[in-house]
């Protein structure tokens, strides 16, 4: 769905950028801006800025930045035209209503389409769930316990036997076989087209809005696979989302379960414990840490009593502690899933796992004990120095202490002994506490000069515009030398021509050029980045001003230099030549 420009721009300037973010994160005024913790990366101490006047955000910790329209975007996972819908109906301005064809809309918006067609594919499987062909499955889910009430709730299906009946139901909906492709539903070939889910029950997965990005599917019995997931696609992406957060981040209670499995989720669901969440057929990433880390601080582990469970715990415990998350873990003992568990014992006694859930720390070092037989000196001296070295994790002094004296009374060491062998042992390899944070912060350092990894010229384009934005004074520095033509970097000449034409005019809107973006949201982000000067990007220094004319003087040598490639005859070449020379003299001041 295209809007026109007036009405985007209508949309965003009636939307107060300080107003929309207030609505999602504590913001505090400071000097002419606004700060608070940053709703994309974890942070302890603010580093997300608002500002007021440019109608701008920008977080100098992870660079997320942007308008009112892309803050909405990126924080409810929206398309661009599903924030700018809830934008206006906040500012009570009325949109046109979509009244284009089917087919023109799917070219349009790809992603809605595909959340119709799985909306209408869940529908679809739903139904089938109740009638008779779909009996079979409907007797399983009951089989396993699961009321009517729960079945609904979680819209769980039935996929028939036959190969292709939802294929054929979704072409009778007037859907084309290439948009279909995209669903990841059906698998279309010379021979004819497949369904992918048959003869299953149906899971269908829902982002925290509600909407349907992707299913799962459940063999009845034995058959291999025993689950089958939709395959990433523009919509699904499996790193990024977690089953049962739609219901769980409605939850009152302080933290957040995390299983492995469909089943678990539902019959915690099903038992009260609405909290509970699942990462689907993958381990937990960072993402769905910080995923997380928008709704709790606090996670209770409840993978599966097995090797494979307890492995996935130690790998979850520092993922989900890197963002700010503290852990416990549920023991499942003598079962082996939630599921099995609330059929068995109930769930009050669940609730009572959950009071009793073992500190991650410590369940860490539960696991190690088991390598080592107390018995043999030589081994219990071992788990000895192996727990030192772990409690060397803690820089904090007084939250290491804590832990030392938990792990002495925990594992019968004596605390004064145990306290002397990590601070031994934390000289000797020259971890103290200071280091440790040292160590921290350059890791984060390369981590952040990896990811800038531009090429020098499109970075010097880059720099020069947001300069140029944050600085409308630098135009009569460069001008006679510097014209939008010279952005040679297709989205930066774009808005070049925007910014340099706004700046004649006498009105420059950082926020109402992104607008020109819209129909195109990788570059509606890159455009987006470039108006926000970082720290280290603005001009206070003789370190930066003389940066400053070494970036002119790039920016115009490779405009040049493109410029020769592309010469028509033999007195353009000669006009270039002589401004090439003339740029050898150039000197740019800033005084
Ligand atoms: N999984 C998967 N593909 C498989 C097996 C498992 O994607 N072939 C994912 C599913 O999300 C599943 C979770 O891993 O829910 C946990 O797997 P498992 O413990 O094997 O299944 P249960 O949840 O116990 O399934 P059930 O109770 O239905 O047997
Ligand atoms: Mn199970």
């Amino acid at each position: 769905m295209y809007y026109p420009e007036e009405l985007v721009e209508e949309v965003r300037t009636r939307s107060d950028i300080v107003d929309v973010i207030s609505g999602y994160v504590k913001l505090q005024k400071k000097g002419s801006n606004y700060f608070g913790l940053c709703p994309f990366h974890n942070e302890k101490s603010p580093s997300f800025s608002v500002s007021p006047s440019k109608q701008m955000y920008y977080c100098f910790g992870c660079g997320a930045g942007g308008n009112a329209i892309t803050f909405v975007m990126e924080y409810e996972n929206y398309s661009f035209s599903e924030a700018l819908k809830m934008l206006a109906d906040r500012a009570g301005i009325e949109l046109p209503k979509e009244d284009i064809s089917k087919e023109a809309r799917a070219r349009d918006d790809l992603r809605a389409s595909l959340l119709e067609i799985n909306k209408l594919a869940a529908n679809y499987f739903y139904y089938q769930l109740h009638k008779p062909q779909g009996e079979v499955g409907y007797r399983y889910l009951k089989n396993r316990q699961l009321s009517d009430e729960t079945m609904k709730r979680f819209g769980l299906g039935f996929a028939n036997k036959t190969s292709s009946d939802l294929y054929q139901y979704l072409r009778s909906k007037g859907y084309e076989d290439s948009l279909l492709k995209e669903t990841g539903l059906v698998t279309i070939e010379e021979r004819g087209a497949h369904d992918k889910f048959w003869n299953r029950v149906i899971f269908p997965i829902m982002d925290v809005n509600n909407r349907v990005i992707g299913f799962g599917g459940r063999v009845m019995g034995d058959g291999m696979p025993k689950y089958l997931n939709s395959p990433e696609t523009r919509i699904f992406d499996k790193g990024r989302n977690l089953y049962g957060l739609n219901y769980a981040r409605t939850s009152r209670e302080k933290y957040i379960l995390v299983c492995e499995g469909y089943m678990d989720v539902i019959a915690m669901h099903q038992a009260g414990f609405i909290n509970a969440v699942a990462s689907l057929g993958t381990a937990l990433t960072s993402q769905h840490a910080v995923l997380l880390k928008r709704y709790t601080d606090k996670v209770v582990l409840t993978y599966d009593s097995d090797g494979a469970g307890v492995k996935a715990a130690l790998r979850a415990i520092p993922i989900l502690k890197e963002v700010g998350i503290s852990a416990k873990v549920l023991d499942m003992q003598p079962y082996k899933d939630p599921d099995e568990f609330m059929k068995n014992l109930g769930a009050e006694e669940f609730k009572k796992r959950i009071e009793n859930a073992r500190n991650s720390f410590l369940f860490e070092i539960d696991i190690i004990r088991k390598e080592f037989d107390r018995n043999d000196p030589e081994q219990e001296t071992e788990f000895h120095n192996q727990t030192a070295r772990k409690l060397l994790e803690f820089q904090e002094p007084l939250e290491r202490d804590n832990y030392i004296q938990a792990v002495a009374r925990e594992f019968f060491i004596p605390y004064e002994a145990l306290k002397r062998l990590v601070n031994n042992l934390g000289n000797k390899i020259g971890f103290t506490p200071q280091n440790m944070e040292e160590r921290e912060r350059e890791k984060k350092s390369l981590g952040g000069r990896k990811k800038d990894k531009e090429d020098g010229i499109r970075q010097s384009q880059r720099l020069l515009l947001t300069w140029l934005i944050e600085n409308p004074g630098l135009f009569e520095k460069i001008d006679g030398i510097i014209t939008a033509e010279d952005f040679k970097e297709p989205l930066y000449y774009k808005v070049a021509a925007l910014v340099f034409e706004g700046h004649a005019a006498g009105k420059l809107e950082p926020a109402g050029i992104l607008n020109h973006f819209i129909n195109d949201e990788e570059e509606y982000r890159d455009a987006a980045a470039l108006f926000n000067a970082s720290l280290n990007e603005s001009l206070g220094n003789e370190e930066q001003k003389k940066a400053f004319s070494e970036t002119v003087l790039k920016v115009k040598k490779n405009s040049l230099d493109y410029a020769s490639r592309n010469v028509k005859n033999i007195e353009e070449l000669q006009n270039i030549i002589r401004e090439q020379a003339a740029l050898e003299s150039l000197h740019i001041s800033l005084e």
